[in-house]
């Protein structure tokens, strides 16, 4: 069974296809294939979401499935079932689930004991729908007509504030895997853990990224100002120190002059204004933040389309 639950988890060759059918399904949103062909997908949701939750309810219905939305809580999940019995049971109903939860094994405990696809989206150590909705939102500026994924090569990525969480570990991956250079800045004591380079190296990638506690340094030259919140769901109990620690690392309009002249702005989203970006930097022209997150929609439309024709 093929899954998703990192970017690596399709080639190279398979992520441009990805890309590639993703431009398409954008080009006619409405009346593209339906890949999904009366096949039900379960939702399950551990953590909050309004991005992730919306695009693939709305993407499997684009693409002729139906969607089952679930909530861990409002399950047996809640009560102690064990994962190894829902996947089970899952698959027997379902032909393919999206689930956003807390620890990495717990995605990878549902994949190893389900029948079907599982599809990562999101947990504590990373996000790689995000990475791919991202990924496209360049490509369609980069290389608008081919999508190719050699425009990336060599594009400079700083990530500011929380270099430990899910968004910096899945920058981080996908950097490597399509040549991008990132230097990451952030406090002391929020490097990045072993398990990326752990995964970097089980993927054969280089560990290149560069890490600072300068800010400035990181933004110079960059083609691409990336942040995430400062406090990711699970962080709250830190919230004020990591507040406090995380100040320096705001995304300024005085960083963002110190990038490349048509750098580009990104945020996964939800922002919060005024802590790890200001809000004349999220309204500036430089800023694509909203068409990130309407490409949620159309990269995981391709995902599972891929995915589905991977496990046929
Ligand atoms: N970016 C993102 O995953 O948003 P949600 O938490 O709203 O799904
Ligand atoms: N790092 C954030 C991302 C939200 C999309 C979190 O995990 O809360």
């Amino acid at each position: 069974m093929h899954h998703f639950l990192k970017e690596t988890d399709f080639s190279l060759e398979q992520a441009q296809e990805v890309f590639t059918l993703a431009k398409e399904l954008k080009a006619n949103r409405l009346n593209g294939p339906r890949a999904l062909n009366q096949q039900s997908w379960g939702l399950l949701f551990y953590k909050s979401s309004t991005r992730t939750r919306i695009s693939f309810e709305v993407g499997v219905n684009e693409l002729g499935g139906y969607p089952v939305v679930l909530n861990s809580q409002t399950t047996q999940i809640g009560r102690g079932e064990t994962i190894e019995d829902t996947a089970r049971v899952m698959s027997r109903y379902l032909h393919g689930l999206v689930i956003r939860t807390y620890g990495h094994e717990i995605v990878e405990a549902f994949a190893e004991h389900a029948s079907m696809p599982i599809v990562n989206g999101l947990t504590d150590f990373n996000h790689p729908c995000q990475l791919y909705a991202d990924i496209f939102t360049l490509l369609e500026r980069y290389s608008p007509e081919a999508m190719d994924i050699a425009s990336l090569r060599g594009k400079k990525v700083a990530f500011l504030g929380d270099t430990a969480c899910n968004m910096a570990n899945s920058w981080i991956h996908t950097a490597a895997m399509f040549g991008m250079d990132i230097t990451l800045a952030g406090p002391d004591g929020f490097a990045p853990s072993a398990t990326i380079d752990a995964a970097l190296k089980a993927d054969g990638l280089p560990k290149n990224y560069r890490i600072t506690q300068d800010a400035e340094e990181a933004c110079q030259g960059a083609d691409v100002l990336y942040t995430d919140v400062w406090v990711s769901m699970g962080n709250e109990a830190e919230a004020e120190e990591r507040k406090r620690r995380m100040a320096p690392y705001q995304i300024t309009t005085e960083l963002l002059a110190l990038a490349n002249p048509n750098a580009y702005f990104m945020h996964c989203l939800p922002a919060h204004a005024g802590e790890e970006v200001s809000q004349a930097v999220l309204d500036s022209p430089q800023s694509i933040i909203f068409d990130e997150a309407e490409n949620r929609l159309h990269a995981q439309k391709a995902i599972l389309a891929k995915l589905v024709e991977l496990n046929r």
